[in-house]
């Protein structure tokens, strides 16, 4: 029988769940995709991942993608999720939603990036490369031959006195209604700054946005290479199912 897993990645609007076929990266079945609770605390996503789980009619272990910095299992930070995520330790969390099962919880741009790795374009998986999730926030994934550097946040560097995914995330674009012009002049002052201290031989860039990457990746003025990611807003979850597998638990 195929090696199946069932990932679950959390966003800032929705938590969304697929079964993936862990041979392939491809979905198994329909992806199941919930709302997120407002407010979004632990006990409120842990419900709706658990929903999600009964849906999926799984019992085997899940991986579980976060907007957060997970080390050794905990939720250190909360920037686009409720603060009260801080410090929570997810195993005690969703092994009390999932029946105690075994979960495995990961950073959600780490997820997109272990994924895009296996299964994506082949700059993710040969030389470095740095993953970015153009979102609600910026998620950052560092890949050195496809291995994974967890919770790296780029989203958080501060560039000319802002955070990163406060000049130029996705959300900013909508919020202000920028042209593609007007926000790919902000992207790019985000990835000169990328560019200048790590030098990857890649970016790679994933999201909403990267749908449409001919409007604006030609306008960006980096000498780095940047690549649409393949694996489009399907990486979460691909990569929670494999955190499972790999017994990645950062
Ligand atoms: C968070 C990261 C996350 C990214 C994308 C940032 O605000 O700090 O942990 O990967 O948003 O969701």
């Amino acid at each position: 029988m195929t090696q199946q897993g069932l990932g679950i990645d959390v966003g800032g609007s929705g938590i969304k769940g697929g079964l993936v076929n862990l041979a392939t990266g491809e979905l198994i079945g329909d992806r199941i995709k919930i709302a997120t609770p407002q407010p979004a605390t632990p006990d409120a996503v842990g419900e709706t991942v658990a929903e999600i789980v009964r849906q999926a009619e799984w019992d085997g272990p899940v991986g579980i993608a976060l907007p957060s910095v997970i080390k050794k299992q905990h939720a250190l930070t909360a920037a686009n999720i409720d603060p009260t995520w801080v410090n929570t330790d997810v195993q005690e969390l969703f092994g009390k939603h999932l029946a105690a099962r075994e979960v495995y919880v990961l950073n959600d741009a780490d997820a997109a990036g272990i994924a895009e790795a296996t299964f994506g374009t082949p700059e993710a998986s040969t030389g470095s490369a740095i993953l970015l999730t153009l979102g609600t926030g910026i998620g950052s994934a560092f890949l050195l031959n496809g291995e994974l550097f967890p919770n790296t946040e780029l989203g958080h560097l501060i560039i000319e006195g802002k955070e990163a995914e406060k000049r130029a995330s996705s959300a900013v674009k909508e919020r202000k209604d920028l042209s593609w012009a007007q926000w790919a002049k902000r992207l790019d002052k985000v990835l000169r700054e990328y560019e200048r201290l790590f030098q990857p031989d890649a970016f790679i860039v994933g999201g909403g946005v990267s749908r449409k990457h001919e409007k604006w990746v030609p306008l960006l003025s980096v000498d780095t290479p940047v690549i649409p990611a393949q694996l489009r807003n399907q990486a979460g979850i691909v990569g929670a199912a494999m955190a499972v597998e790999k017994r990645l638990a950062p």
